[in-house]
């Protein structure tokens, strides 16, 4: 044999051989190969999407549920239709929301005009009529131009939240919902999370009168908690009285199931009931660690392993009973500070108007949302006609002289003597008692991280800056970015400064 071959043919092979395997063991760190999301409401099975928009085709994913897909996002039947009971409407510059639908092809709902009125417990002070300068001219009488000063002001915040679309567009991710916010508004918006919406607008110039009597119901209606919120989830709040609101034709938890099948990840019908971090000795000698997930199903527990997780519930009392163990420094099963609880009462039956101090004959009772100030009187935060999800051809909402689906949110359950103040008649009454939101009480001391851990992540931390649909697919988006990016080391995308200036400049 040739010996300059063979060297010829051995190099060759030892080439070979040394590419092979610079391949697998840059395949084994370059991409995980299992991924848990824990939760398959907006944020868990957003996160599935966005997480395989960045970690590609090759990564298992998979999504612990053990209630039904959509979490906060649910619907009710009666009859023949279909109702929302909790997260409701989208504004019209949740752009994560409305990439989704067009992505999945559904959509929106069409759209039924409301009219909306204040009630004080007493009587309606407020009626909002179907011209447009005719509510300009009473608010205006009333108010002045608190109301026009108020657009300004959440035009200003929303301004400067819309930033993270394009910070997140270029693949910039926070470490934590402090520098996320900073990022946006800077210290301004840091602030906000600091003082309530009441200290924030009297500081604006607002007086208390405009807080209580617009103000209020507006907070009210959205969160079920006063003025005392942050500022930052007050000015989320009134910008859901902004014009343009929707939502998904036939049900918005529709998103939730088309973002899953969409991220081809798979659905675990199971709740997680702890997560321990483990060292595993490899073949080659070292060890790799990974995320030991324990879950109970059907089929009773189990458990898996995986190399990043992210958590897509509230790590909350009553919310979720997580354990973790193996970390250093622990984690907790619960973060400080309580959820609040919203009553969601679907009523399907004849409003009684006298209730609400009118005087109108019920067949010209046409208002479909009443929104409540803040007075011992009030038992409900608010109440409104709801139109089912799918809304058929030639719909019209009836007015209240007809049977129609009422929605009540109140603090506490409905006793059957409210009901009846509040009813002529019902056939059905469909109650869901919701851990709803966080119940605010700036100042904040500290939000919960995002990161909890190397590879474990947590969503809802961000609810704490504010809860919205929109808010849990941005954190859903930062979170699968900072994971690729970690996972990567490419720590130039992660808590850059001054992005906003230097984005500019780059355009
Ligand atoms: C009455 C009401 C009205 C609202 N109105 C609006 C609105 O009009 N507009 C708006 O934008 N937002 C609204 N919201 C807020 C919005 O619904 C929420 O911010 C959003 O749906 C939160 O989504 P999420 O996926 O982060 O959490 P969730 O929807 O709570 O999802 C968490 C999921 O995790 C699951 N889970 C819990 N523990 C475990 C476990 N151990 N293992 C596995 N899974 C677990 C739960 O079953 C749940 O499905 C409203 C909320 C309520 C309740
Ligand atoms: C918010 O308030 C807390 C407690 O009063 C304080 O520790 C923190 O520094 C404040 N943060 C900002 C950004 O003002
Ligand atoms: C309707 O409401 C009024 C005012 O609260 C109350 O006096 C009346 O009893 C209610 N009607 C019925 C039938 O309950």
């Amino acid at each position: 044999m040739n010996p300059r071959t063979l060297s010829l043919r051995a190099l060759l092979l030892l080439g070979l051989w040394h590419t092979g395997r610079r391949c697998a063991a840059q395949e084994l760190q370059d991409q995980p190969k299992k991924i848990a999301v824990v939760g398959a409401g907006i944020g868990g099975t957003s996160a599935a999407f966005y997480l395989r928009q960045e970690f590609g085709p090759g990564v298992k994913i998979d999504v612990f549920e053990p209630g039904a897909v959509g979490g906060r996002l649910a619907t009710v039947k009666i009859g023949d239709y279909e109702y929302e009971t909790g997260g409701a409407v989208i504004h019209p510059l949740n752009l994560h929301m409305k990439h989704f639908i067009e992505k999945l092809g559904i959509p929106p709902r069409k759209e039924v005009p409301s009219k909306m009125a204040i009630f004080d417990g007493k009587e309606l002070t407020f009626e909002e009529s179907d011209w447009f300068i005719v509510n300009f001219l009473r608010m205006l009488w009333r108010f002045g131009f608190s109301f026009l000063r108020m657009h300004m002001w959440v035009e200003s915040v929303l301004d400067k939240f819309m930033r993270i679309y394009q910070y997140q567009q270029y693949g910039y991710s926070f470490s934590s919902v402090d520098k996320l916010l900073h990022a946006m508004g800077g210290d301004g918006f840091l602030t906000l999370l600091n003082q309530t919406l009441e200290e924030a607008m009297m500081g604006q110039g607002f007086s208390q009168v405009f807080l209580n009597n617009i103000v209020t119901p507006i907070t009210r209606v959205n969160y079920g908690q006063s003025v005392r919120i942050n500022g930052l989830v007050g000015a989320v709040s009134l910008a859901g009285a902004d014009p343009g609101l929707w939502a998904v034709d036939g049900g918005n938890k529709r998103v939730c199931s088309g973002l899953l099948y969409h991220s081809k990840s798979e659905l675990v019908p199971a709740r997680v009931t702890s997560i321990s971090f483990k060292d595993r000795p490899s073949k080659t000698g070292t060890t790799t660690s990974f995320y030991e997930v324990n879950y109970v199903g059907e089929s009773g527990s189990a458990h898996s392993l995986y190399d990043i997780v992210v958590i897509a519930t509230p790590l909350h009392r009553g919310k979720s009973d997580i354990t973790f163990s193996g970390f250093s420094p622990p984690i907790p099963s619960h973060y400080p500070g309580r959820y609040h609880q919203t009553v969601s009462t679907l009523v399907h039956g004849l409003l009684n108007t006298s209730y609400l101090g009118s005087a109108k004959p019920a067949s010209e009772f046409t208002v479909s949302e009443i929104l409540t100030t803040d007075s011992k009187d009030s038992v409900i935060n608010s109440l409104s006609s709801l139109d089912p999800v799918h809304v058929p051809p030639g719909y019209k909402r009836p007015p209240a002289s007809q049977s129609n689906v009422w929605k009540v949110f109140s603090p506490q359950p409905l006793s059957q003597e409210q009901l009846r103040s509040m009813f002529l008649s019902w056939d059905s009454v469909s109650e869901t008692p919701w851990l709803a939101y966080p119940s605010y009480r700036p100042p904040q001391r500290n939000t919960p991280p995002f990161i909890l851990h190397e590879r474990l992540y947590y969503l809802n931390a961000v609810e704490w800056a504010a809860s919205a649909m929109e808010m849990s697919a941005i954190s859903a988006r930062n979170v699968a970015l900072l994971a690729h990016h970690r996972w990567h080391r490419q720590v130039g995308n992660v808590d850059q400064e001054d992005l906003h200036t230097r984005l500019r400049s780059e355009l």
